[in-house]
Protein backbone atom coordinates (compact mmCIF):
# COMPACT_ATOMS: atom_id res chain seq x y z
CA UNK A 1 0.00 0.00 0.00
CA UNK A 2 1.69 3.68 -0.86
CA UNK A 3 -0.10 6.86 -0.83
CA UNK A 4 -0.22 6.61 -4.52
CA UNK A 5 -2.92 3.95 -4.59
CA UNK A 6 -5.27 6.91 -3.36
CA UNK A 7 -4.55 8.73 -6.12
CA UNK A 8 -6.59 9.65 -8.94
CA UNK A 9 -4.75 8.49 -12.59
CA UNK A 10 -6.25 9.54 -15.87
CA UNK A 11 -4.17 10.29 -19.05
CA UNK A 12 -4.91 13.98 -19.83
CA UNK A 13 -5.83 15.24 -23.58
CA UNK A 14 -3.30 15.99 -25.34
CA UNK A 15 -3.55 19.66 -27.46
CA UNK A 16 -2.18 20.43 -30.56
CA UNK A 17 1.59 21.89 -30.13
CA UNK A 18 1.57 25.95 -29.53
CA UNK A 19 5.07 26.69 -30.96
CA UNK A 20 6.47 30.49 -30.77
CA UNK A 21 8.07 32.29 -33.45
CA UNK A 22 8.18 32.41 -36.51
CA UNK A 23 5.86 29.95 -38.00
CA UNK A 24 2.51 28.88 -40.13
CA UNK A 25 0.18 27.75 -37.39
CA UNK A 26 -2.34 25.67 -38.55
CA UNK A 27 -2.70 22.98 -35.77
CA UNK A 28 -5.01 24.19 -33.19
CA UNK A 29 -8.15 25.78 -35.57
CA UNK A 30 -7.49 29.09 -34.32
CA UNK A 31 -8.86 31.96 -36.09
CA UNK A 32 -6.13 33.86 -38.28
CA UNK A 33 -7.69 37.23 -38.10
CA UNK A 34 -7.65 39.40 -35.00
CA UNK A 35 -10.47 39.86 -32.51
CA UNK A 36 -13.02 42.56 -33.50
CA UNK A 37 -11.16 46.52 -32.71
CA UNK A 38 -13.70 46.74 -29.89
CA UNK A 39 -11.66 44.32 -28.08
CA UNK A 40 -8.64 46.50 -28.16
CA UNK A 41 -10.72 49.69 -27.29
CA UNK A 42 -12.43 47.37 -24.76
CA UNK A 43 -8.55 46.57 -22.89
CA UNK A 44 -7.42 50.01 -23.28
CA UNK A 45 -10.66 51.86 -21.74
CA UNK A 46 -10.59 49.10 -18.88
CA UNK A 47 -6.94 50.32 -18.29
CA UNK A 48 -7.83 53.99 -18.19
CA UNK A 49 -10.95 54.16 -15.77
CA UNK A 50 -9.37 56.60 -13.24
CA UNK A 51 -12.63 55.36 -11.08
CA UNK A 52 -11.95 52.18 -10.60
CA UNK A 53 -9.35 51.18 -12.68
CA UNK A 54 -8.84 47.81 -14.03
CA UNK A 55 -6.02 47.14 -11.48
CA UNK A 56 -8.06 48.03 -8.44
CA UNK A 57 -11.12 46.35 -9.87
CA UNK A 58 -9.11 43.18 -9.76
CA UNK A 59 -9.40 43.65 -6.02
CA UNK A 60 -12.76 42.53 -5.87
CA UNK A 61 -14.44 38.93 -6.77
CA UNK A 62 -15.97 39.17 -10.47
CA UNK A 63 -19.84 38.99 -11.38
CA UNK A 64 -20.25 35.19 -10.36
CA UNK A 65 -22.84 34.88 -13.38
CA UNK A 66 -20.92 36.72 -15.74
CA UNK A 67 -24.30 39.06 -16.00
CA UNK A 68 -22.62 41.96 -18.82
CA UNK A 69 -21.65 38.60 -20.87
CA UNK A 70 -24.83 37.03 -21.00
CA UNK A 71 -26.78 39.56 -21.09
CA UNK A 72 -24.33 40.60 -24.63
CA UNK A 73 -25.01 36.92 -25.47
CA UNK A 74 -28.71 36.88 -24.58
CA UNK A 75 -29.15 40.04 -27.01
CA UNK A 76 -27.20 39.58 -29.80
CA UNK A 77 -28.81 35.63 -29.99
CA UNK A 78 -31.96 36.73 -29.01
CA UNK A 79 -31.87 34.04 -26.64
CA UNK A 80 -33.53 34.49 -23.29
CA UNK A 81 -31.02 35.12 -20.54
CA UNK A 82 -31.80 32.20 -18.64
CA UNK A 83 -31.26 29.68 -21.10
CA UNK A 84 -27.55 30.50 -21.31
CA UNK A 85 -24.46 29.30 -19.24
CA UNK A 86 -20.91 30.94 -19.85
CA UNK A 87 -17.59 28.98 -18.54
CA UNK A 88 -14.20 29.03 -19.65
CA UNK A 89 -14.10 28.01 -22.79
CA UNK A 90 -16.42 25.26 -24.20
CA UNK A 91 -13.49 23.05 -22.19
CA UNK A 92 -14.96 24.06 -19.43
CA UNK A 93 -18.46 24.09 -20.61
CA UNK A 94 -18.14 20.39 -21.79
CA UNK A 95 -16.68 19.15 -18.34
CA UNK A 96 -19.59 20.65 -16.36
CA UNK A 97 -21.71 19.30 -18.82
CA UNK A 98 -20.39 15.40 -18.12
CA UNK A 99 -20.40 16.10 -14.66
CA UNK A 100 -23.82 17.75 -14.88
CA UNK A 101 -25.74 15.78 -17.48
CA UNK A 102 -24.12 11.97 -17.64
CA UNK A 103 -25.12 10.66 -14.21
CA UNK A 104 -25.40 7.44 -15.18
CA UNK A 105 -25.06 3.59 -15.24
CA UNK A 106 -25.55 3.79 -19.03
CA UNK A 107 -22.80 4.45 -21.38
CA UNK A 108 -22.87 8.23 -23.05
CA UNK A 109 -22.54 7.76 -26.55
CA UNK A 110 -20.26 9.53 -29.08
CA UNK A 111 -18.40 8.67 -32.44
CA UNK A 112 -15.07 6.81 -32.54
CA UNK A 113 -13.47 9.74 -34.78
CA UNK A 114 -14.46 12.68 -32.93
CA UNK A 115 -12.76 15.38 -30.13
CA UNK A 116 -10.75 13.76 -28.41
CA UNK A 117 -11.13 15.23 -24.74
CA UNK A 118 -14.79 13.66 -25.24
CA UNK A 119 -12.91 10.34 -23.22
CA UNK A 120 -10.67 11.52 -21.31
CA UNK A 121 -13.83 13.16 -19.69
CA UNK A 122 -15.42 9.97 -19.74
CA UNK A 123 -12.33 8.58 -17.40
CA UNK A 124 -11.99 11.60 -15.73
CA UNK A 125 -15.65 11.20 -14.17
CA UNK A 126 -16.09 7.85 -14.39
CA UNK A 127 -18.67 8.02 -16.85
CA UNK A 128 -18.89 4.67 -19.26
CA UNK A 129 -18.95 5.45 -22.49
CA UNK A 130 -19.57 3.71 -26.32
CA UNK A 131 -17.58 4.91 -29.40
CA UNK A 132 -19.85 4.27 -32.67
CA UNK A 133 -18.06 3.76 -35.50
CA UNK A 134 -18.08 6.77 -38.26
CA UNK A 135 -19.18 4.61 -41.79
CA UNK A 136 -16.28 4.73 -44.31
CA UNK A 137 -16.89 8.71 -45.44
CA UNK A 138 -16.19 9.48 -41.87
CA UNK A 139 -20.23 10.21 -41.93
CA UNK A 140 -22.55 9.70 -38.49
CA UNK A 141 -24.37 6.70 -38.87
CA UNK A 142 -27.69 8.50 -37.30
CA UNK A 143 -29.82 5.14 -36.84
CA UNK A 144 -26.95 4.30 -34.02
CA UNK A 145 -28.34 6.71 -32.15
CA UNK A 146 -31.73 5.74 -32.28
CA UNK A 147 -33.04 2.86 -29.86
CA UNK A 148 -29.95 2.04 -27.97
CA UNK A 149 -29.75 2.35 -24.38
CA UNK A 150 -27.88 5.25 -23.29
CA UNK A 151 -26.46 7.10 -20.13
CA UNK A 152 -26.41 10.72 -22.59
CA UNK A 153 -25.57 11.60 -25.91
CA UNK A 154 -22.28 14.18 -27.21
CA UNK A 155 -21.51 14.80 -31.18
CA UNK A 156 -20.09 17.66 -32.21
CA UNK A 157 -21.62 19.39 -35.83
CA UNK A 158 -19.71 20.03 -37.93
CA UNK A 159 -17.63 17.02 -36.25
CA UNK A 160 -14.12 17.53 -35.63
CA UNK A 161 -11.95 16.40 -37.14
CA UNK A 162 -13.40 15.38 -39.86
CA UNK A 163 -15.48 18.92 -40.51
CA UNK A 164 -18.37 16.79 -41.72
CA UNK A 165 -22.05 18.72 -40.99
CA UNK A 166 -25.21 17.23 -40.36
CA UNK A 167 -28.23 18.89 -40.47
CA UNK A 168 -31.24 20.10 -38.00
CA UNK A 169 -33.35 17.15 -38.85
CA UNK A 170 -30.63 15.05 -38.25
CA UNK A 171 -30.32 16.06 -34.83
CA UNK A 172 -34.19 16.19 -33.93
CA UNK A 173 -34.06 13.27 -34.83
CA UNK A 174 -31.65 11.60 -32.35
CA UNK A 175 -33.14 14.78 -29.69
CA UNK A 176 -36.63 13.31 -29.94
CA UNK A 177 -35.99 9.41 -29.71
CA UNK A 178 -33.50 10.07 -26.76
CA UNK A 179 -36.37 11.80 -24.45
CA UNK A 180 -34.91 9.86 -21.48
CA UNK A 181 -31.45 10.84 -22.23
CA UNK A 182 -29.73 15.06 -22.33
CA UNK A 183 -28.72 15.68 -26.15
CA UNK A 184 -25.33 17.94 -26.39
CA UNK A 185 -24.70 19.41 -29.90
CA UNK A 186 -21.19 20.55 -29.72
CA UNK A 187 -21.37 23.47 -32.20
CA UNK A 188 -17.60 24.79 -31.74
CA UNK A 189 -17.75 25.11 -35.52
CA UNK A 190 -21.17 25.84 -36.68
CA UNK A 191 -20.68 29.46 -37.57
CA UNK A 192 -18.38 28.29 -40.92
CA UNK A 193 -21.21 27.44 -42.82
CA UNK A 194 -23.43 25.15 -41.03
CA UNK A 195 -26.79 25.47 -39.85
CA UNK A 196 -26.99 25.71 -35.50
CA UNK A 197 -29.72 23.67 -33.84
CA UNK A 198 -30.35 26.51 -31.35
CA UNK A 199 -33.93 26.90 -32.47
CA UNK A 200 -34.85 23.63 -30.95
CA UNK A 201 -33.72 24.51 -27.31
CA UNK A 202 -37.05 26.28 -27.46
CA UNK A 203 -39.04 22.52 -28.36
CA UNK A 204 -36.60 20.04 -26.77
CA UNK A 205 -35.59 20.25 -22.67
CA UNK A 206 -33.03 17.43 -23.25
CA UNK A 207 -31.03 19.52 -25.79
CA UNK A 208 -27.71 21.20 -24.81
CA UNK A 209 -26.16 23.45 -27.52
CA UNK A 210 -22.85 24.54 -26.65
CA UNK A 211 -20.37 26.96 -28.81
CA UNK A 212 -17.32 29.25 -27.98
CA UNK A 213 -15.72 32.17 -28.82
CA UNK A 214 -12.09 30.49 -29.73
CA UNK A 215 -12.68 29.98 -33.13
CA UNK A 216 -15.08 32.25 -35.03
CA UNK A 217 -14.71 35.16 -32.90
CA UNK A 218 -11.13 34.93 -32.53
CA UNK A 219 -10.49 34.65 -28.54
CA UNK A 220 -9.10 31.75 -27.84
CA UNK A 221 -7.02 33.18 -25.32
CA UNK A 222 -9.78 35.02 -23.54
CA UNK A 223 -11.38 31.58 -22.87
CA UNK A 224 -15.00 31.81 -23.11
CA UNK A 225 -17.50 28.92 -23.92
CA UNK A 226 -21.32 28.67 -23.65
CA UNK A 227 -23.87 26.27 -23.24
CA UNK A 228 -28.08 27.08 -24.39
CA UNK A 229 -31.05 25.24 -23.37
CA UNK A 230 -34.07 25.08 -21.35
CA UNK A 231 -34.02 27.12 -18.17
CA UNK A 232 -34.62 24.00 -15.94
CA UNK A 233 -32.16 22.28 -17.77
CA UNK A 234 -29.06 25.28 -17.47
CA UNK A 235 -29.85 25.87 -13.78
CA UNK A 236 -28.70 21.92 -13.25
CA UNK A 237 -25.53 23.05 -14.90
CA UNK A 238 -25.28 25.80 -12.83
CA UNK A 239 -25.81 24.04 -9.38
CA UNK A 240 -22.50 21.99 -10.32
CA UNK A 241 -21.17 25.11 -11.15
CA UNK A 242 -21.29 26.56 -8.10
CA UNK A 243 -20.97 23.83 -6.47
CA UNK A 244 -17.07 23.61 -8.02
CA UNK A 245 -16.25 27.19 -8.54
CA UNK A 246 -18.57 30.18 -8.08
CA UNK A 247 -15.60 32.48 -9.59
CA UNK A 248 -14.64 30.89 -13.12
CA UNK A 249 -15.14 33.54 -15.22
CA UNK A 250 -12.40 35.97 -14.50
CA UNK A 251 -13.55 39.86 -14.89
CA UNK A 252 -11.96 40.68 -18.11
CA UNK A 253 -12.71 38.42 -19.93
CA UNK A 254 -16.29 38.79 -18.56
CA UNK A 255 -15.88 42.63 -19.82
CA UNK A 256 -13.95 42.13 -23.12
CA UNK A 257 -16.10 39.64 -24.23
CA UNK A 258 -19.34 41.23 -23.72
CA UNK A 259 -18.23 43.87 -26.45
CA UNK A 260 -16.73 41.32 -28.76
CA UNK A 261 -19.94 39.62 -29.18
CA UNK A 262 -21.84 42.79 -29.99
CA UNK A 263 -19.74 43.32 -32.91
CA UNK A 264 -22.03 41.20 -35.51
CA UNK A 265 -20.47 43.65 -38.42
CA UNK A 266 -16.43 42.15 -38.41
CA UNK A 267 -17.48 38.89 -37.16
CA UNK A 268 -19.97 38.03 -40.19
CA UNK A 269 -17.11 39.75 -42.80
CA UNK A 270 -14.26 37.92 -40.76
CA UNK A 271 -16.11 34.57 -40.93
CA UNK A 272 -16.64 35.18 -44.97
CA UNK A 273 -12.89 35.72 -45.82
CA UNK A 274 -12.40 32.58 -43.85
CA UNK A 275 -14.90 30.46 -45.88
CA UNK A 276 -13.47 31.73 -49.41
CA UNK A 277 -10.06 30.90 -48.41
CA UNK A 278 -11.14 27.23 -47.30
CA UNK A 279 -13.24 26.92 -50.51
CA UNK A 280 -9.49 28.39 -52.37
CA UNK A 281 -7.33 26.07 -50.20
CA UNK A 282 -9.85 22.64 -51.04
CA UNK A 283 -9.38 23.42 -54.73
CA UNK A 284 -5.64 23.63 -54.49
CA UNK A 285 -5.68 20.58 -52.31
CA UNK A 286 -7.23 18.99 -54.34
CA UNK A 287 -5.05 19.65 -57.46
CA UNK A 288 -2.46 18.34 -55.59
CA UNK A 289 -3.58 14.85 -55.11
CA UNK A 290 -5.64 15.15 -51.65
CA UNK A 291 -8.84 14.13 -50.73
CA UNK A 292 -11.19 14.72 -48.25
CA UNK A 293 -14.83 14.74 -47.54
CA UNK A 294 -16.75 18.61 -47.97
CA UNK A 295 -15.37 20.80 -44.38
CA UNK A 296 -17.99 22.97 -43.52
CA UNK A 297 -15.41 24.11 -40.53
CA UNK A 298 -12.50 26.09 -40.13
CA UNK A 299 -9.78 23.03 -40.84
CA UNK A 300 -9.80 20.52 -43.65
CA UNK A 301 -9.72 16.89 -42.73
CA UNK A 302 -7.13 15.57 -45.72
CA UNK A 303 -5.07 11.88 -46.84
CA UNK A 304 -3.11 12.29 -50.20
CA UNK A 305 -3.37 9.45 -52.76
CA UNK A 306 0.21 8.71 -52.53
CA UNK A 307 2.17 10.06 -49.89
CA UNK A 308 1.66 9.02 -46.04
CA UNK A 309 0.05 11.70 -43.87
CA UNK A 310 2.81 11.73 -41.37
CA UNK A 311 5.59 12.10 -43.69
CA UNK A 312 3.76 15.22 -45.10
CA UNK A 313 3.21 16.61 -41.47
CA UNK A 314 6.72 15.95 -40.39
CA UNK A 315 8.69 17.61 -44.06
CA UNK A 316 6.11 20.64 -43.21
CA UNK A 317 7.25 20.86 -39.85
CA UNK A 318 10.67 21.11 -40.88
CA UNK A 319 9.43 23.86 -43.01
CA UNK A 320 8.34 25.71 -39.67
CA UNK A 321 4.51 24.74 -41.04
CA UNK A 322 2.33 22.98 -38.76
CA UNK A 323 -0.63 20.59 -38.85
CA UNK A 324 -2.32 18.46 -37.21
CA UNK A 325 -1.71 15.09 -37.29
CA UNK A 326 -2.73 11.97 -34.71
CA UNK A 327 -1.19 8.26 -34.55
CA UNK A 328 -4.52 6.78 -34.59
CA UNK A 329 -5.71 3.64 -35.94
CA UNK A 330 -8.67 4.84 -39.04
CA UNK A 331 -7.02 8.55 -39.12
CA UNK A 332 -3.53 8.27 -39.16
CA UNK A 333 -2.99 8.65 -42.90
CA UNK A 334 -5.18 12.45 -42.30
CA UNK A 335 -3.69 15.36 -41.90
CA UNK A 336 -6.43 18.17 -39.80
CA UNK A 337 -5.15 21.50 -41.55
CA UNK A 338 -6.34 24.81 -40.08
CA UNK A 339 -7.58 27.56 -42.10
CA UNK A 340 -5.19 30.65 -42.20
CA UNK A 341 -4.89 33.59 -43.99
CA UNK A 342 -4.91 34.02 -47.62
CA UNK A 343 -1.17 34.52 -47.31
CA UNK A 344 -0.50 31.36 -44.90
CA UNK A 345 -2.03 29.17 -47.29
CA UNK A 346 -0.69 30.30 -50.29
CA UNK A 347 2.67 29.21 -48.16
CA UNK A 348 1.27 25.85 -47.33
CA UNK A 349 -0.06 25.26 -51.06
CA UNK A 350 3.68 26.23 -52.34
CA UNK A 351 5.84 23.97 -49.33
CA UNK A 352 3.15 21.43 -50.61
CA UNK A 353 4.06 21.55 -54.14
CA UNK A 354 7.82 20.86 -52.97
CA UNK A 355 7.00 18.20 -50.63
CA UNK A 356 5.35 16.56 -53.41
CA UNK A 357 7.40 16.98 -56.44
C1 LIG B 1 -15.19 20.08 -31.08
C2 LIG B 1 -14.56 20.99 -30.10
N1 LIG B 1 -15.23 21.31 -28.99
C3 LIG B 1 -14.71 22.12 -28.07
C4 LIG B 1 -13.44 22.66 -28.20
C5 LIG B 1 -12.88 23.52 -27.10
O1 LIG B 1 -12.69 24.83 -27.42
P1 LIG B 1 -12.54 25.96 -26.33
O2 LIG B 1 -12.33 25.33 -24.99
O3 LIG B 1 -11.38 26.76 -26.76
O4 LIG B 1 -13.83 26.74 -26.37
C6 LIG B 1 -12.69 22.36 -29.34
C7 LIG B 1 -11.34 22.92 -29.49
O5 LIG B 1 -10.60 22.70 -30.39
C8 LIG B 1 -13.27 21.49 -30.31
O6 LIG B 1 -12.58 21.15 -31.39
Amino acid sequence: MSFEDNIRKVVPYVAGEQPEGNVIKLNTNEFPYPPSPMVATRIYDLAQDEIDSSANRLRKYPNMDADNLVRAISDVYGIDYDKIFVGVGSDDVLALCFLTYFYSDKPVLFPDITYSFYDVWGDLFRIPYERLKLDDDFRIKKEDYIGRKNGGIIIPNPNAPTGELESTEFFEDIIKNNPDSIVIVDEAYIDFGGESVLPLIDKYENLVVVQTFSKSRALAGLRIGMAFADPKTIKYLKDVKFSFNSYTMNYPSIEIGAVAVRDTEYFEKTVAMLIKTREWTKKELKRLGFHFGDSKANFVFASHEKVKAKDIYLALKDKNIYVRHWDKPRIDNHLRISIGTDDEMKKLIEALEEILK
